[in-house]
């Protein structure tokens, strides 16, 4: 087993890539996952919801403003039964509404992360959003 853990958080669906709203089969973030895996040789871990979000990106983005609001720790479907072995966690995400998902505080406050080196890495539509000020 690698001693680096990639853990991601992608959403596939309707997504901004390269500019403009597109349906993506593999999520933006699943792909900057893939590549760290393949330079790292780290071990990848999908999260995924319970709950599914919609595929519309506008549907999907009041959604997440609402969870944000809310402050909500969406359940996840499965976890790593133990991170113990792994010394280096990239963490993945894309940005949703200029933090993380909710889900991904979710596991995060699963486990215990002390002496741990955790690299974050995120995809973005564009580093700065309007609305994002209105939360
Ligand atoms: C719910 C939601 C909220 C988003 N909020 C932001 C944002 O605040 N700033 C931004 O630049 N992009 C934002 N985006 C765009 C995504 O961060 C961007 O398309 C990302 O690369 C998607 O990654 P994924 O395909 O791995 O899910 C948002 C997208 C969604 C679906």
């Amino acid at each position: 087993m690698s001693r680096t853990l990639i853990v991601y958080y992608s959403r596939k669906g309707e997504n901004y890539w390269n500019g403009s709203i597109k349906n993506l089969e593999k999520g933006n973030t699943e792909i900057v996952a893939e590549m760290i895996a393949d330079l790292t040789g780290g071990d990848l871990f999908e999260m995924d919801t319970v709950k599914t979000y919609p595929a519309d990106y506008y549907a999907c983005i009041d959604e997440a403003k609402e969870e944000l609001r809310r402050k909500d720790r969406p359940e996840l479907k499965t976890y790593p039964e133990s991170l113990d072995g792994y010394d280096t966690i990239f963490v993945g995400y894309p940005n949703w509404w200029g933090t993380m998902p909710m889900a991904m505080f979710t596991f995060l406050e699963h486990y215990d992360l002390s002496g741990k080196k955790i690299i974050p890495f995120c995809t973005m539509k564009e580093a700065e959003w309007a609305e994002v000020k209105e939360i």
